[in-house]
């Protein structure tokens, strides 16, 4: 199992951005009353056969050639089904993926949701062509962050910036 559920979210992002996914959609949903945290990642990637996606979640299987063992989705898979979830993965090949996964946030193996502000700033400086929305949903309360639009107000700076950059990390300290 991984330390923290954002290790598990930037493993699946990172697949979409190996799939060239220009396009990545991340929608967090924490209920405490329906005891549920469900994670969802949608990208335009270049997709899996059905085939493949069902191998996919095979923790012998990788198409990776520098190693023969993909971990990550058989590892958000397991830590869904272990702490009393669901999972399951949507791909079209040459359309996109998506990924669910779901867990009781009651469950005692469930691993803290960890660093979830330096998850998405990460991905933002290291992948400032790709596309995020940040959908977070904790006990009702909504928060939305969306870099395509925020580079349409940026104009010429670029987003990995420094100060926008700064600016990106106190908006979710406001909102997180
Ligand atoms: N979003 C995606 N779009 C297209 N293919 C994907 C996507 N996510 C995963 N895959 C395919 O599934 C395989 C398995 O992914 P998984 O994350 O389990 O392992 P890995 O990325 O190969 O290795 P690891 O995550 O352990 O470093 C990938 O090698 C890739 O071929
Ligand atoms: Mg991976």
């Amino acid at each position: 199992m991984m330390a923290e559920i954002c290790d598990h979210i930037m493993d699946i992002a990172i697949n979409s951005i190996t799939a060239v996914a220009k396009k990545i959609d991340i929608f967090i949903v924490q209920d405490k009353k329906q005891d549920i945290l469900t994670v969802r990642v949608v990208d335009n990637g270049k997709g899996m056969t059905g085939e493949i996606s069902e191998k996919v979640q095979d923790p012998f299987f990788s198409t990776k050639t520098s190693r023969k063992i993909g971990l990550g989705i058989p590892l958000f898979k397991g830590t869904a089904e272990h702490c009393g979830g669901d999972f399951y993965l949507k791909s079209k090949l040459g359309e996109g993926t998506e990924i669910f996964a779901s867990f009781a946030l009651s469950h005692p193996d469930l691993p803290p949701l960890g660093n979830l502000k330096d998850t998405i700033l990460v991905l933002i400086i290291s992948n400032p062509e790709v596309n995020f929305s940040f959908s977070y949903i904790i006990n009702g309360k909504n928060f939305t962050l969306n870099t395509k639009e925020i580079k349409a107000q940026l104009g010429d700076v670029p987003i990995s910036h420094p100060e926008v950059i700064k600016f990106i990390g106190q908006y979710l300290d406001e909102n997180l």
